[in-house]
């Protein structure tokens, strides 16, 4: 249920285990949502224990630390959900979306965090998809009945979830074509302590065409700072 000022107990699928699916999980269960981690293998995931690069637990302790979130197979995904958050490696983001049923995801909103790297050749990873096409637009193309939301993906996952980590402004972006599943997750943003005046509304689906490109980028920064722990803001006269 949501209002015009606040989105609350919301029934929310997260594809993804990894450190965004763990971050984006920790404060939606911390917002009072139902939060549920779509996985390939459940018995698979609670058995990884060790921490990732992040410092993140691996998903079956961070289960057991926190015990009311519910973790599903992608083949068992049912209806039900009122907000998908797509945290998938870039690589499996079509092919998982393909074996989930049409009526789970039909007119819901997905807030698409993914990327299109690619490590096959090591760090910096290249984009696999880029220039003239996006992951975002080809995920709304081959699935035209989701409300693609592009968002927080040029955003270290500590930060997606606590933006006051950072002093000072600087900026969350957005891309996709429905108004009110922008506005929707402009106001999980909030929630989640993004301003307003941080959340940089680019436009269409195809916008995310810069934001997924600006990833080079952002490994480039991230090597030279040492940490990922920084974000950019864009300063103008007319945002
Ligand atoms: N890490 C960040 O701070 C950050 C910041 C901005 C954007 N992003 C983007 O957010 C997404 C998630 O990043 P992440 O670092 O949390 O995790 P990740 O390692 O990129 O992805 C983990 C998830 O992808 C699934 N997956 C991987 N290979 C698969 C395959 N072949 N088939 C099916 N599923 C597969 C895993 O499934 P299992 O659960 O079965 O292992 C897991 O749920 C990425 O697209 C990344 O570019 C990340």
């Amino acid at each position: 249920m949501s209002t015009t000022n606040s989105i609350i107990n919301q029934n929310i699928l997260i594809l993804g285990t990894g450190a965004v699916g763990q971050a984006l999980a920790g404060k939606l269960l911390s917002l009072g949502h139902q939060v549920n981690i779509g996985t390939r293998n459940v018995k698979e995931s609670l058995s990884r224990t060790e921490k990732d690069n992040w410092g993140n637990s691996g998903i079956g302790l961070w289960i057991k630390e926190n015990p009311t979130a519910n973790l599903i197979n992608f083949d068992d995904i049912g209806r039900g959900f009122d907000l998908i958050i797509n945290a998938l490696s870039g690589q499996a983001v079509l092919s998982v979306l393909s074996g989930i049923s049409t009526e789970v995801l039909d007119n819901k909103i997905m807030i698409d965090i993914s990327n299109p790297l690619d490590f096959s050749k090591g760090f910096p990873p290249s984009l696999s998809i880029c220039n003239d096409t996006s992951l975002g637009e080809q995920i709304q193309a081959e699935f035209p009945f989701l409300k693609i939301v592009k968002a927080l993906n040029t955003i270290s996952n500590p930060i997606m979830v606590n933006p006051k980590l950072l002093e000072g402004d600087h900026t969350v972006f957005v891309s996709g074509n429905e108004a009110d599943a922008k506005s929707f997750v402009s106001l999980m943003l909030k929630s989640f302590g993004w301003e307003e005046s941080q959340i940089f509304d680019l436009g269409d689906i195809t916008t995310c065409r810069g934001t997924e490109m600006f990833l080079p980028l952002w490994v480039r920064m991230f090597g030279k700072l040492g940490s990922p722990i920084f974000n950019i803001n864009v300063n103008s006269k007319s945002k």
